[in-house]
């Protein structure tokens, strides 16, 4: 049966949800599944914003049938080419022929090079950044988005009544339970750090093309965000704009110490647990520690991503860095992490070399503050040690503390 929500009374929600994928992108644990969403909108003419992923094929085809309700529909209007949006391209095509398919130049180069779909050039809309596209009472006008998150990406803006369908930009990780807008939820408390790990990961890198989407739609009055996952927002949209905004921009959104340590022998996590306790005692109450070998990666990212100050404690391994712990650093310079406080931490029983590697990775990202302490462990932290530690953990404090001041 059809699952289907009323945005307005002229707009749909046809999406669906996954709670089977394992990994979104094949990489991304989604432990609280995934929604594709995508939209109709009913007016003198019908358009379909987006389709979606094979996963919820037939749940969405019975969702656009039922919101359409045998009229005809006019155009497919292709925002993201990416294939748990554009899977259903083709059969959508097929099932109603009098659609035209509207998009962008690079749409329809991407769209021929993972399908052949006859007769596409006849049914194709071309349109670029400011054109309009007239349903009736409803006008969509098209704003280029490069890289948020592919370059074809665009996003339609309906004027009527004020509604932003956003692409991939302001979605999340995550199933929709029934409760598909954000006034229906309890955003910070569920969804928040899903958010902030689709954001850090998928789009991280592309933060300027994030910021140049950003302000050109700042001189839209939008009422309603319409994304491709997760939830529509039709409430708190500068709270929303505020998070993007700390994250296009690699600023921290809040003070904060994550401590992220490999360890093979518990010593390094020994070493993390401590450090974190010394800076409780100094009054940071902001604290999260993470074993990044049993930590996902893009958790430790997003992480990241959040807090102000990070730590990272690892051992040496094959005359370098411990391989989780390098993982997530290249992980951060490939995202274009920013302006973050780092502390180090390392640990070698025979020759210690992982903080000499850290340093080297840190200092090719950009303002990335190493601090001056940092500490060396010979295989275990000995009591001879706590004053350097503690002296590490003072200089964390400090500026945190003078952060949140
Ligand atoms: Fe949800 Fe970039 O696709």
């Amino acid at each position: 049966m059809f699952c289907t929500r009323k945005i307005t009374e002229t707009i749909h929600w046809v999406g669906g949800n996954d709670r089977r994928l394992a990994l979104f992108e094949n990489l991304f644990p989604v432990p609280n599944g995934v929604s594709y969403n995508s939209y109709v909108i009913l007016d003198e003419k019908t358009a379909l914003m987006d389709t979606a992923d094979p996963s919820i094929r037939t749940q969405f085809l019975e969702n656009v049938a039922h919101v359409l309700d045998g009229r005809p529909l006019d155009y497919l209007v292709v925002n993201h080419m990416e294939p748990d949006h554009c899977s259903g391209i083709a059969e959508i095509m097929t099932l109603y022929p009098q659609a035209k398919v509207v998009g962008n130049a690079k749409t329809f180069q991407i769209l021929n090079q993972f399908y052949s779909i006859p007769q596409l050039a006849e049914r194709s809309v071309l349109v670029k950044e400011g054109d309009t596209l007239s349903l009736g009472s409803h006008t969509l006008t098209f704003a280029m988005a490069p890289m948020v998150h592919w370059p074809e990406v665009m996003a339609a803006y309906e004027s009527s009544e004020k509604v932003l369908f956003s692409a991939d930009a302001f979605g999340t990780f995550g199933a929709l339970n029934g409760t598909i807008f954000n006034d229906e939820i309890d955003f910070d408390r569920d969804w928040l750090n899903d958010a902030r790990r689709y954001y850090a990961n998928i789009v991280g890198k592309f933060g300027p093309q994030v910021q140049a989407v950003i302000k050109k739609l700042s001189a839209l009055d939008i009422q309603i965000i319409c994304p491709l996952h997760g939830p529509v927002w039709r409430s708190q949209i500068p709270y929303l704009l505020d998070k993007y905004q700390h994250w296009s921009t690699y600023t921290p959104e809040e003070p904060g110490v994550v401590i992220l340590y490999g360890s093979m022998y518990g010593n390094t996590e020994n070493a993390a647990n401590v450090l974190a306790a010394m800076l409780a005692e100094k009054g940071v109450k902001n604290i999260a520690v993470y074993d990044v070998s049993s930590t996902h990666v893009s958790q430790s990212i997003a992480e990241s991503f959040r807090a102000s100050h990070i730590v990272l404690a690892a051992p040496t391994y094959n005359g370098g860095l411990y391989p989780a712990m390098e993982h997530v650093l290249l992980d951060m310079k490939a995202l274009n992490l920013q302006n973050r406080t780092i502390a180090l931490l390392d640990n070698g029983s025979w020759a210690s070399t992982a903080a000499k590697h850290m340093r080297s990775i840190l200092e090719s990202m950009k303002n990335m503050t190493i601090l001056k302490t940092s500490v060396s462990l010979k295989s275990a932290l000995k009591d001879e040690q706590e004053d350097v530690l503690k002296a590490l953990a003072g200089e964390i404090a400090d500026g945190v503390l003078n952060t949140q001041r």
